[in-house]
């Protein structure tokens, strides 16, 4: 293996324990922040005259090239060896010779990797972000368009009282609101660099670690060399946030799957986010929705890794580390496919609106209208909630809804109730009586907000 130590070796690694050891099966991905981050180093090393311009130059032509040759595909990051630090710098070594082997001057592969890690996972945020932004837009328009499209909340699964399907979605709107805001303020507090803490203990060279930090867009350099490269806080925090975005899309795959089955019947899934049975010719099942489902356990268990490997750690680096990529790397290519999944999902499908509103109407959803309507008429809401309860046992042992009973029947039980109940328990009053901020009925406002929002933070992007 073509490694980048030796000289006080006297025996090669065992196969198993190279093959064990080495990470550029899956850091490769980093090799692009590997080559940015290694042009700053060297830039600052020659802005404070610890490598000759004529060196800078010929290193960053040499980085510039190895990049090429990569992009295009002429040059393949694999091999024999250890890292993608160590490919980037025999690579360049191979091809400029001697200022080559001046790269790593004042550096170490573990300030390297911790910067090569922060720009990932800097890049990924904003992609995230991006992502959040467009399922919002998705699920702003849904808000907008169904704000007639009534429906029964629930609670404990139970028909409690008629919303609508933007007021519902108005919910989604607001976790993932939550969701982008988390992700934009951890992006800044993440946003520090560890580039120039050395090994452990900082250099003997004279680095400008600030002049570095803004060549790579960092608002600035970390204060602790040992925390510069060993912090993985950063990344644990990420992983918390695509938990909370998972969990998220998960709540929302799992009424989808609800709502598009058999019984509910309140949407369909669009064919193209649908699939069939091998043996049931019937089916139309919401696999899509199952594995955002199913693959939030995926997320959960890279974040819980990572927490794990950590806690034990002494300071400073230690190798244990090199076990934050594969899991966290996993679990931002899945949160990114979920999101776009769901965005694609929700963009397709179709409301039932006819069904939804028969739904709301059978289940007793707006009892509680009714209660409100004998308080309006003067009837201590106590005893109002008594009588219509007593009216829906009634309604259930005549298998009728409550619209379909007449007036003659209310009136035996209250002298109170009046023709005008019909109008008030009608859905559409239900909905429309409730404009308190935040409620059903004042989703207009609603969506008025979420559309400023969206449009303050595209403008930022
Ligand atoms: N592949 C290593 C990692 O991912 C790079 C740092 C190696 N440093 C070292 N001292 N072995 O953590």
């Amino acid at each position: 293996m073509a490694q980048l130590w030796g000289g006080r070796f006297t025996k090669e690694t065992d196969q198993l324990a190279a093959d064990f050891n080495q990470s550029l099966g899956f850091d490769c991905r980093l090799f692009p922040q590997d080559v940015r981050g290694s042009k700053a180093h060297v830039k600052m090393l020659a802005k404070q005259g610890i490598l000759t311009e004529k060196e800078r130059d010929e290193i960053l032509a040499g980085l510039t090239e190895i990049r090429r040759d990569v992009e295009s595909g002429a040059l393949s990051v694999s091999g024999d060896y250890e890292d993608v630090h160590s490919f980037v710098e025999a690579e360049l070594i191979r091809r400029i010779g001697e200022s080559g082997k001046k790269l790593h001057t004042g550096r170490s592969r573990n300030d390297q990797v911790a910067v090569d890690m922060r720009l990932y996972v800097r890049d990924e945020i904003d992609g995230t972000r991006k992502l959040l932004l467009g399922l919002m837009e998705t699920i702003a328009s849904i808000m907008e368009r169904e704000q007639e499209t009534y429906m029964p909340g629930f609670t404990h699964l139970q028909k409690a009282q008629p919303v609508t399907a933007a007021h519902h979605f108005g919910a989604y709107f607001e976790m993932f609101k939550r969701d982008l805001e988390h992700l934009k303020s951890l992006r800044k507090r993440m946003n520090v660099c560890p580039l120039g803490s050395g090994a452990l203990a900082g250099t003997t060279y004279p680095l400008d670690r600030e002049y570095t930090a803004a060549l790579l867009g960092f608002d600035s350099a970390c204060e602790n060399s040992m925390d510069g490269v060993s912090d993985r806080d950063y990344l644990l925090e990420y992983l918390q946030a695509l938990c909370v975005v998972m969990m998220h899309l998960s709540r929302l795959s799992e009424e989808l799957i609800l709502w598009n089955s058999n019984e509910y019947r309140f949407i369909e899934l669009d064919d193209s986010y649908a699939t069939g049975s091998s043996i049931m010719p019937q089916k139309k099942n919401p696999d899509i929705a199952e594995l955002i489902r199913g693959k939030t356990g995926r997320v959960y268990g890279a974040s819980y890794s990572l927490l794990v490997t950590m806690k034990g750690l002494p300071l400073a680096y230690n190798k244990d580390m090199q076990e934050d990529k594969e899991l966290s790397f996993d679990a931002m290519d899945t949160a990114k496919d979920c999101i776009c999944l769901m965005d694609g999902m929700l963009q397709s499908l179709t409301f039932r609106k006819d069904v939804m509103e028969a739904s709301a109407m059978n289940g007793f959803a707006n009892a509680t209208d009714a209660a409100d309507y004998l308080v309006r008429k003067g009837v201590p809401f106590r005893d109002a909630h008594g009588i219509i309860g007593s009216l829906v046992l009634h309604c259930i042992e005549k298998n009728c809804r409550m619209d379909e009973l007449p007036l003659s029947e209310y009136r035996q039980v209250c002298e109170a109730f009046d023709e005008d109940l019909y109008e008030a328990i009608s859905l559409k009053s239900c909905v429309e009586r409730r404009t308190t901020k935040g409620a059903p009925g004042a989703m207009s406002e609603a969506v008025k907000n979420a559309k400023a929002y969206l449009r303050e933070a595209a403008s930022k992007e």
